[in-house]
């Protein structure tokens, strides 16, 4: 299959990109040769290569610095997916969007978890132009899948990266436990989208994060366990974790669980958090196997 890869430097791409390279014709693109906001360009370069799918994995991910930074966020976060879909509709390629849990308010009680139509508030810069995002694609066309993933980590700066370091060189770490969703392996996930294109599943929304509920305290209790790290974790509320950080942050949804039904419907393989970490740690030479 010929695949068009937007974004393709990016952590999941490069997930996406080892994932399909079997027996594919990836086109791999990032900023400086396709950048998806140029409507034009994006149509012409489409128009030129005739892919059968699009993944498009480029964003503004920033969520912090997306407060701040004006209409370039609407314009790669939204945009740009809008282009892309304008792009698919007159080829007829089907279009892989990856989307967020931040699309939600995160209000919803904790005891439950959002399903993919469940109404939507995001209260960040990043959330609000994702959900944009979304919204242009169902515009533009049929042929579309969009998965809401979150907390993921793979190749690249991450939140497991970070407290591996940290907890080499610290003997404490205040760590957020009001924030409860699903820390995704970027692995995982590429995995669940070359399923889907596979098994050529129903076109919509989809949930895609690896199963299980957690906060980042207990994943953070769970890396240093695993990594055989000696380090004291404490749990803070995220107004704490700020003032004793003396950060400005953009607003976290407390509740980030997306509930993966509709994914396992499709007979979907989802492995569990516990699971990825386990594998993720392995593969960075932190535990043996
Ligand atoms: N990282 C997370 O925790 C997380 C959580 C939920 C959802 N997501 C979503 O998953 C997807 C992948 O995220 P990631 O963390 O791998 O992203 P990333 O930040 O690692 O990579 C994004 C890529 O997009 C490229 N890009 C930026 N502007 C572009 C433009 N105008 N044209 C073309 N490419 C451009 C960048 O150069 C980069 O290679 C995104 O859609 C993101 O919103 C990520």
């Amino acid at each position: 299959m010929k695949i068009l890869i937007t974004g393709a430097n990016g952590m999941l791409a490069k997930s996406v990109r080892e994932r399909l390279k079997e027996g594919n014709e990836l086109i791999c693109t990032d900023v400086e040769n396709l950048d998806i906001t140029k409507e034009d360009v994006v149509l012409k370069y489409v128009n030129e290569t005739k892919p059968e799918y699009i993944i498009n994995c480029a964003a503004y991910t920033a969520v912090d610095r997306a407060e701040e930074a004006g209409e370039i966020v609407e314009k790669i976060n939204a945009i740009g997916p809008r282009n892309l879909a304008k792009a698919a509709k007159e080829n007829n390629s089907i279009l892989v969007h990856i989307s967020t849990d931040y699309v939600f308010g995160g209000e919803l009680d904790i005891n439950e978890d959002y399903k993919e139509e469940d109404s939507k508030s995001p209260v960040t810069a990043y959330g609000i132009t994702k959900l944009h995002g979304e919204e242009y694609i169902k515009e533009n066309t049929d042929k579309y899948y969009i998965f809401r993933t979150a907390w993921l980590y793979g190749e690249g700066n991450n939140f497991v990266r970070t407290m591996l370091k940290l907890g080499e060189e610290k003997d404490e770490l205040n760590v957020v436990a009001d924030q409860h969703g699903s820390p995704t392996y970027a692995e995982d996930l590429a995995n669940i989208i070359a399923q889907a294109i596979e098994k050529k599943i129903p076109y919509g929304i989809y949930h895609a994060t690896n199963q299980g509920y957690i906060t980042w305290y207990d994943f953070t209790k769970a890396i240093f366990e695993y990594a055989g790290i000696i380090c004291n974790v404490n749990p803070v509320t995220t107004e704490q974790y700020i003032k004793m950080m003396k950060v400005t942050q953009a607003k976290r949804p407390k509740n980030s669980k997306l509930s993966k039904e509709k994914l396992l419907a499709q007979g979907i393989a989802v492995p569990e958090w516990e699971d990825a970490l386990k594998r993720y740690l392995i593969k960075e030479g932190k535990i043996k196997q």
